[in-house]
């Protein structure tokens, strides 16, 4: 069939928005019709030609909620007019990491994926006979993708497609870090360094773990007034003496749990410095810049603190993904702040332009 899609067609240039090529849904594999997708620092980072990993021509987006139109042999878990939030972190269901409640990194399709394959290695887009490479596993900003089963969350379909998308990346990532990755305890005392779209998921999180106090910490008023609303209890300006007044805050020892949502090795570190002494536990869920290294004293892990990585909040998405959406819909997490633009398909480029701004927190491609 025939789809409107945004290809990258050279790092550095605008996306180019044009007609391509789908193939039907393989084995295992689902048609979906996108309804809303989320634009990302990802797709940004990768259109710019800055991700060393990065591929042409592609079509980018992850972020995408849309309806199931036609499935492939072989899929038990999904049919028409489901209702489904892509996942570029899958869940098999079946591989050793999956069946290990300790970490959500499935690894039945990692390698093909990477290599912007679907699992049998070969795509589904494609242009004048030309293949065009998936994007993380999803190519979303289009009107159709096909993706393996193993990708797809079914949702309610009570959910507005502009809410339920943003559950596809840095909201869970956040609500994951914290529910997941850290497990906050009720009671507890968090910092946490970013107020975009994942830091600001993670104050949300900490709130719903029961926390006391939630400090945040960004450079942007904005941001941090944001966090106010998701339940922050302390804001606190960025830079250099953030720990100090973190550690003044605290009593002189630190917050029991530290997150990190900036992708800053400076600010990653000084989330490990602002953890307490004896069980800290700083997680790190920002992305760093290729060869950048965490520098920590020694010192500080020996007495007490921890630090834990966090991909997709060590969110199961197939298993979490929908209950994440549920706690939503039952009014626990309020997402209308998060949506500040809604674009186009063909505007894609100005949800580019707006991030590079800082403008909002997430500019929603929405599909006619
Ligand atoms: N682990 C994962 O699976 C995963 C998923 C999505 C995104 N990420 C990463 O998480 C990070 C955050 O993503 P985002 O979409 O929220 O980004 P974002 O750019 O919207 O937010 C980052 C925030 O950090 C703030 N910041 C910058 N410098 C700071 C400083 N010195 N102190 C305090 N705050 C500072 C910025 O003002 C901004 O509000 C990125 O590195 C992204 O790549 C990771
Ligand atoms: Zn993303
Ligand atoms: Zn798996």
């Amino acid at each position: 069939m025939k789809m409107r899609a945004a290809v990258l067609e050279e790092f550095g240039e605008p996306l180019a928005v044009q007609e391509v090529e789908l193939a039907e849904p393989r084995a295992g594999e689902v048609l979906v019709r996108l309804h809303a997708c989320g634009v990302c620092h990802t797709d940004l980072y990768t259109a710019s030609g800055a991700d060393p990993s990065g591929y042409s021509p592609t079509v980018l987006g992850h972020e995408g909620a849309g309806v199931v139109e036609a499935v492939g042999p072989d899929v038990g878990s999904l049919a028409p007019g489901d209702h489904v939030v892509t996942l570029f972190s899958p869940q098999c269901r079946e591989c050793v990491h999956c069946l290990d409640p300790r970490t959500n990194l499935c690894l039945a399709i990692r390698e093909e994926q990477n290599k912007g394959h679907l699992p049998d290695g070969t795509t589904r887009i494609s242009r004048d006979g030309e293949e065009i490479r998936s994007f993380m596993g999803c190519s979303t900003f289009a009107e159709y993708t096909v993706m393996p089963e193993i990708a797809l969350a079914k949702v309610s379909p009570e959910a507005p497609f502009e809410h339920a998308c943003l559950f596809a990346c840095g909201l869970s990532t956040g609500l994951g870090a914290a529910i997941n990755t850290a497990a906050v305890r009720p009671g507890s005392t968090c910092a946490v360094f970013g107020a975009g779209m994942v830091g600001l998921g993670a104050v949300a999180g900490c709130r719903l773990q029961g926390a006391e106090r939630i400090i945040c910490v960004d450079l942007s008023p904005q941001r941090l007034e944001l966090a106010r609303g998701q339940g922050a209890t302390d804001l606190l300006e960025g830079g250099e003496g953030a720990v100090e007044r973190i550690l003044e805050m605290t009593g002189g020892f630190g917050a029991d749990y530290t997150f990190e949502a900036t992708g800053n090795v400076a600010v990653m570190r000084q989330a490990v410095e602002a953890a307490r002494m004896g069980w800290g536990l700083c997680t790190v869920a920002g992305v760093a810049g290729r060869g950048e290294t965490l520098d920590v004293v020694p010192r500080l892990l020996i007495t007490g603190r921890r630090i834990a990585g966090s991909s997709f909040g060590g969110v199961k998405g197939r298993d979490q993904v929908p209950v994440l959406v549920d706690r939503y819909l039952a009014g626990e997490i309020d997402l209308d702040p998060f949506v500040t633009h809604r674009i186009t398909l063909d505007e894609v480029n100005r949800g580019f332009e707006l991030m590079e701004a800082q403008d909002g927190i997430r500019s929603v491609i929405e599909f006619s």
